[in-house]
């Protein structure tokens, strides 16, 4: 009697332990509504609960590296390759990858080594005022350059990681020297000192302060689509360009939102799953209809706004050397005076 007795905790335990087990916990700097639903799909699909712990990048990877084998996270996701490629450096994360994984996600969108995968793509490009630039004057960030755009041009800090893989992307094509120049003469051309977020150049730009500025686009689809009057305001008044188009030209700067999987994530194969599920062909169409974020496969996208904006040229430098360049990058902006 005692065996069987025995027999059953022992099962149940065992059952507890399954179920405790049923969650998948993310370090995350994104800090979207489109994730929040997207994790609790995932969770009525797969009945795996999902925890989120949401920080700046940079504090996140400090924070798995302190917490060490005794971290609980699983998945640790940023919103650009750059720092990606920081805590794959900073030996944080573990290769993971399965079948699916490699079907959804295109070889230049995921680390060739598979410590990290994109799972949205964005594009860096160029906002300008309708009324004060033509179309086509502004054709490519060497354009930036020009002696004609001086004070009307506007960026966010050199700080900023998307500014920094922009730049690295640059130097992986065209070498530090010419980085540095490009930096400098754009800093030249600036209307004032670098300061706020993307989304504060294309107000400071609808608001008369500059010209053209540097941007995200899913910023301008968030200022396009937004609930606030005065944002779509704001949007309206702006057009965008996708540089470098031109054949002999590197095409435009892209860059991800990825995930990867974190060196002692107790969950491993949830965390492969929830990858496999945002990378998925219906999750894809969530993040281009709600963020106005890219899908892996960008000819997939089923954003009205998106298609609008019609195909482009994407700078075709894997991803991953755009990551390893990104210190450089910094120092670059740094001597330009581009702060
Ligand atoms: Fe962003």
């Amino acid at each position: 009697m005692r065996t069987i007795l025995n027999k059953t905790a022992a099962i149940l335990l065992l059952s507890l332990t399954a179920l405790s087990a049923k969650e998948v916990t993310i370090y995350s700097y994104r800090h979207y509504e489109a994730d929040k639903k997207l994790y609790k799909q995932f969770t009525a699909e797969t009945g795996i609960k999902v925890n989120t712990v949401k920080a700046k990048a940079d504090a996140l990877i400090t924070r798995i590296k302190e917490e060490a084998d005794k971290c609980p996270a699983d998945l640790f996701i940023a919103a650009d390759v750059g720092r990606l490629v920081k805590a794959q450096e900073e030996g944080i994360l573990q290769p993971a990858t399965s079948e699916l994984l490699q079907k959804q996600v295109p070889k230049a969108l995921r680390d060739s080594n598979n410590f990290w995968t994109g799972f949205t793509v964005r594009a860096r490009i160029i906002a300008y005022a309708k009324d004060r630039v033509k179309k086509g004057e502004i054709n490519s960030y060497q354009d930036l350059m020009l002696p004609k755009w001086k004070g009307r041009v506007i960026a966010r800090s050199s700080s900023n990681i998307y500014n920094q893989s922009l730049l690295s992307a640059y130097i992986a094509n065209h070498g530090e020297k010419k980085a540095f120049l490009w930096a400098r003469a754009v800093k030249n051309n600036m209307a004032r000192e670098p300061e706020g977020s993307d989304r504060d150049q294309m107000r400071a730009v609808a608001a008369g302060i500059a010209d053209a500025c540097i941007v995200n686009t899913y910023y301008v689809g968030l200022l396009t689509n937004s609930k606030n009057e005065k944002d779509r305001q704001v949007a309206e008044k702006l057009a965008i360009c996708f540089p470098n188009q031109a054949e002999n030209q590197t095409g435009t700067h892209i860059n991800i939102s990825g995930g990867a999987v974190c060196k002692h994530a107790p969950n491993k194969a949830n965390a492969i799953k929830l990858l496999e599920f945002l990378t998925s062909s219906k999750a894809q169409s969530t993040f281009s209809e709600t963020t106005s974020e890219y899908p892996l496969i960008r000819e997939n996208a089923t954003s009205k706004l998106l298609k609008s904006w019609g195909p482009f040229k994407a700078d075709p430098i894997p991803l991953d050397t755009i990551g390893k360049h990104r210190k450089a990058a910094a120092k670059t902006f740094l001597k330009a005076g581009w702060k």
